[in-house]
């Protein structure tokens, strides 16, 4: 099994608080693989760091080998990996479709006018928004606006795609929804790292699991075996997250 993307000793600091603390694990290609713990354990830092949005104080980043650590994002991005944020980045006064455009203009080998139109138009139809082309995404629902961010990282045709969260927020329909796009898009070939609490989604989703708790990796393996791993329940105490 080829491994995508690979962390190692990686360290983020915020002051004195150390949010990521010598981290390490591995994504397999081809695999939907989930990123849990309790709230403030450092899952957005980490997703910060693989997407370049931080920079760690040690530690490294590989994605097929190839060491990527503290680049700009926007190389990431180019390289393969997007994202979408735990609290939705849409541009407001843009339609939908050129939120789209704006991200197929970042990948590596860009798209422009009729044939970045042609393609955001698909990418909106691939997440369920087809025939919103025009619409305001200041106009969109809160799902609708998670659909368009999700196609905006699809517009740069990533080997890895980070969600952070994207899940969180959607009601019963919308959640079943979800799961079968993340499902698709996995199936279509794309690796998956995904920040979630919906555990429903984890099972249903990831094979494997990594586990943060206070910034350390305290599991990682087989989602069945992760969930009943000691360390795991132990993390989860008290968390109200289910
Ligand atoms: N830019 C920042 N400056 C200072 N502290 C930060 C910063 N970003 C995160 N932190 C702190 O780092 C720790 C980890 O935060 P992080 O957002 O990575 O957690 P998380 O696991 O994503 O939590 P949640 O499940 O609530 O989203 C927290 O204590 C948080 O307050
Ligand atoms: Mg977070």
């Amino acid at each position: 099994m080829t491994t995508l993307l690979q962390v190692s000793g990686l360290t983020k600091r915020f002051g004195g608080l150390t949010a990521v603390r010598e981290a390490g694990f591995t994504v397999a290609a081809g695999e939907v693989t989930g990123l849990l713990g309790p709230n403030g354990s450092g899952k957005t830092t980490m997703m910060n760091l693989i997407s370049g949005n931080l920079k760690p104080d040690a530690g490294t980043v590989r994605l097929v080998g190839k060491d990527i650590t503290g680049r700009r994002p926007h190389l990431i991005a180019r390289g393969g990996i997007a994202r979408t944020f735990q609290l939705v980045r849409v541009i407001n006064d843009m339609t939908a479709r050129e939120n789209v455009v704006a991200g197929l203009a970042f990948r590596d080998r860009p798209l422009w006018g009729q044939a970045a139109a042609n393609e955001a138009d698909r990418l909106l139809e691939r997440v369920g928004l087809g025939g919103r082309a025009e619409a305001q995404a200041a106009e969109l629902t809160y799902v609708d606006q998670k659909r368009l961010e999700l196609a905006r990282a699809l517009a740069l045709s990533p080997r890895l795609l980070l969600l952070d969260e994207w899940l969180a927020g959607l009601n019963a329909s919308e959640l079943d929804g979800g799961i079968a796009l993340i499902r698709s898009l996995s199936q279509e070939g794309v690796t998956v790292l995904m920040v979630e609490h919906v555990m429903s989604a984890i099972r249903q989703l990831c094979e494997r699991c990594v586990v943060m708790n206070a910034g350390a990796i305290v599991a990682e393996g087989e989602t069945t075996a992760v969930m009943s791993d000691p360390a795991v329940i132990a993390a989860y105490l008290g968390e109200e997250d289910d």
